[in-house]
């Protein structure tokens, strides 16, 4: 058995997060250059070429040339399994973004220097320090003109309130852009410009009294340099890896990912400073995988239709104990059913390849004749527990919608019902009614879009919508408030999810402490418990 914790001591599972354009796909794509994975750069999404990604099954990705669904890449490194949980690069993501998130052990938040933190970067943060795994920093595209280096730092401690320590410095931006200074080894790592999609460029290290400095260095940046390290060195947080593995203080990077410079270094570091798979909390206490020997997985993502013509459905699962066989026996707990997991299949760049085991820390997908449902536990038939389920993140688009055909209100029913059942949308009632009115939420609008096309060419159900002005959701945490003496401002609206659990939706951000000012004792939550 000990085997097993051997080969799980080398999986490092992590999510790749970044505001749409910082140069997401770019790193993706020259981290599997690294593993050997891809033979060129641009495989992971051609965007011109129309070659597209792993994960564009649907046609209405094809259509869009956008990626809706999060994929998984794998790849071996220096005597690791780097398991690189992808999520969707358009603005317009979706619930499955923040789900990839709750299935990795560690995310990489990958910044364009020119723009510091963005939107979705700060989203999708929130998400990580909910669950307190550690945040690595790559910040990008320094072969194009940068923020000063201090700001972007300043930037990332006050919009994400986390500390943050970086292990390299750049000397400086754009065309003026020389390498980084790597603070521990006190050697300088000469930026070159590689072609896009050679593996390795030249790669030179120089020391600050190199004489080469003089002629490869302009004016004034060595002084600079010198400058900047000494404040930082003075000011800044030092380096502590317990911290980093608590997911208190983020190590930062410097590169430029389209020139692969500085991939190489970041990722060694992110090896070295990374854990082997991480706990999770179950029915049972906390699960070590370093210590846990039987099979256990979790359900974080399901992926219907990929195959139109077989209507088929892939439960995706993160395995976070024991051994995986293909075709094995196991015990579905929340269905409460034997389960054999068939066709298991594994993402590597370009296509699902059917795998024959797999081991905590890996992602495998898993055949669902419908069974499974996000959150869902699978462990060995003689080691039943259940792992916490995943929360239910807020949706920030809303709309009414109704069946066109009043003679289809079944089909219709049935369509939302099993596609909020996979997770793709949330539906809520008005409270005090019937099941009339449907009003659905999703964190992505290109989730409606989805929602539609699915509808009319899964169920072949028209549907008539009408967006709402809500933008902001909070559970009920105390549910025995008397919801009908509540009250609230005149933006908002009381409806209730599908499990019955009353919530409200509101218009404008500041009517949620408007109402928890007017309602003494109103707790609100912004995820719903799983
Ligand atoms: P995303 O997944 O985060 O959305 O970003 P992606 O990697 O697709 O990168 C967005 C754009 O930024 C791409 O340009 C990409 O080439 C460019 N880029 C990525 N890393 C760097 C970098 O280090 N330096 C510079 N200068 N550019 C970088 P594009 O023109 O939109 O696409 P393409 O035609 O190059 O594919």
């Amino acid at each position: 058995m000990a085997d097993v914790f051997e080969k799980i001591s080398k999986r490092r599972t992590f999510a790749i997060i970044s505001h749409p354009d910082a140069g997401k796909t770019t790193l993706t794509e020259k981290l599997l250059l690294y593993g050997g994975v891809l033979g060129m750069a641009g495989s992971v999404k051609g965007k011109a070429t129309a070659k597209h990604a792993v994960s564009d099954w649907m046609e209405i990705e094809k259509e869009r040339g956008i990626s809706v669904t999060s994929s998984v890449l794998q790849f071996s490194y220096g005597g690791f399994y780097v398991n690189i949980l992808d999520t969707p690069g358009h603005q317009d993501f979706s619930e499955d973004t923040y789900r990839t998130l709750m299935a990795a052990d560690c995310a990489v938040m990958v910044i364009d220097a020119s723009k510091g933190v963005e939107a979705q970067t700060k989203k999708l943060f929130k998400v990580c320090v909910m669950r307190h795994i550690p945040i690595f920093t790559f910040i990008n595209k320094l072969d194009r003109e940068a923020l000063d280096t201090f700001d972007l730092l300043d930037d990332i401690e006050k919009n994400l309130g986390m500390a943050t320590c970086p292990i390299n410095w750049p000397i400086g931006s754009g065309k003026r852009f020389k390498g980084v200074y790597d603070r521990n080894t006190k050697l300088i790592e000469v930026f070159s410009d590689t072609r896009k999609g050679t593996k390795t460029g030249k790669s030179e290290k120089l020391a600050l009294d190199d004489d080469k400095l003089d002629s490869l260095l302009e004016y004034g940046q060595l002084d600079q340099l010198l400058e900047e390290i000494e404040l930082q060195d003075g000011a800044g947080s030092p380096f502590d890896l317990d911290a980093v593995r608590a997911g208190e203080l983020s190590p930062v990077f410097f590169g430029s990912a389209l020139t692969n410079f500085g991939v190489q270094t970041f990722l060694e570091h992110f090896l070295q400073m990374t854990t082997e798979p991480l706990p999770r909390m179950s029915s049972e206490g906390l699960i070590d995988p370093m210590k846990e020997t039987a099979f256990s997985a979790f359900v974080f993502k399901i992926q219907a239709n990929m195959n139109k013509a077989h209507r088929d459905r892939i439960a995706f699962m993160r395995i976070c104990s024991g051994e995986f066989k293909a075709g094995m026996e196991a015990w579905h707990v929340q269905g409460e059913k034997e389960v054999r997991l068939s066709q298991p299949t594994q993402m590597m760049a370009e296509k699902r390849t059917i795998i024959e085991e797999a081991c905590g820390g890996d992602i495998i997908g898993i055949f669902d004749p419908g069974i499974y449902s996000i959150g869902d536990t699978i462990t060995d038939s003689d080691r039943r527990f259940a792992y916490e389920g995943i929360p239910t993140f807020s949706p920030e688009h809303f709309a009414r919608i109704r069946q066109a055909d009043t003679m289809k209100r079944k089909q219709f029913m049935k369509g939302i019902n099993q596609i909020a059942q996979e997770g793709a949308i949330q539906i809520f009632q008005e409270l005090n009614t019937g099941m009339e009115e449907i009003i659905v939420g999703v964190v992505g609008v290109l989730q409606l879009d989805v929602l539609a096309y699915r509808l009319k060419n899964e169920y072949n159900v028209d549907i008539i919508m009408e967006n709402l002005p809500y933008t902001t959701i909070r559970w009920i945490e105390n549910e025995q408030i008397d919801l009908d003496r509540l009250s609230g401002t005149a933006d908002m609206k009381k409806v209730k999810d599908l499990k019955g659990r009353p919530l409200l939706l509101f218009a404008h951000d500041w009517s949620v402490g408007m109402t928890i000012d007017r309602n003494e004792g109103l707790i609100l939550s912004e995820f719903g418990k799983a």
